[in-house]
């Protein structure tokens, strides 16, 4: 199994999330900035991880081009879920919930429930006890490969 976690990030939060995920696959994943991503990369990948800030309630630009470049049957038989990192608030939006939706028009098996992790104010740090629960959400996932 091969699961590649692709994310964009502006001030370091949402990699660190995307790290821990990586982490809790044990070897058997990468993860890899939005800005890296070659089509290639899907070609062996049997899971799909895909994480964003939010940004003005969406996805950042970076990763809504990436997800937009997807044809309609790029992410058949690829297994996907999405999380985004967030601040507390009534208005956040929900990036994650777009990213999978999109994942899933081009073919892709949403297998986890999104989530977003929390950041104290927009550079962060993450608020406490959100890597442990990026392992928590990675087991999640891994019981249903
Ligand atoms: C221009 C801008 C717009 C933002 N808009 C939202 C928003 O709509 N909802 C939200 O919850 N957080 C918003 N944030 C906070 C980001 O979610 C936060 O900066 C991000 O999670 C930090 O992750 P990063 O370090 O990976 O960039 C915004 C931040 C910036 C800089």
């Amino acid at each position: 199994m091969k699961a590649l976690i692709i994310y964009d990030s502006n001030f370091g939060n949402t990699k660190k999330i995307a790290d821990a995920l990586k982490d809790a696959f044990d070897g058997n994943a990468m993860s890899k900035s939005v800005n890296d991503f070659k089509s290639e990369d899907l070609n062996d990948t049997k899971l799909l991880i895909v994480g964003s800030p939010i940004n003005a309630w969406r996805p950042t630009k970076n990763i809504t081009k990436f997800l937009t470049q997807l044809d309609a049957t790029r992410m058949k038989g690829i297994k996907a879920a999405a999380f985004d990192t967030r601040v507390r608030s009534l208005i956040s939006g929900n990036a994650a919930k777009k990213i999978a939706k999109q994942l899933q028009n081009s073919g892709g098996e949403i297998i986890a429930e999104t989530i977003g992790f929390f950041v104290n104010g927009n550079e962060g740090p993450l608020a406490e006890g959100e890597l442990e629960r990026a392992k928590e959400w990675a087991k999640k996932i891994q019981s249903k490969l």
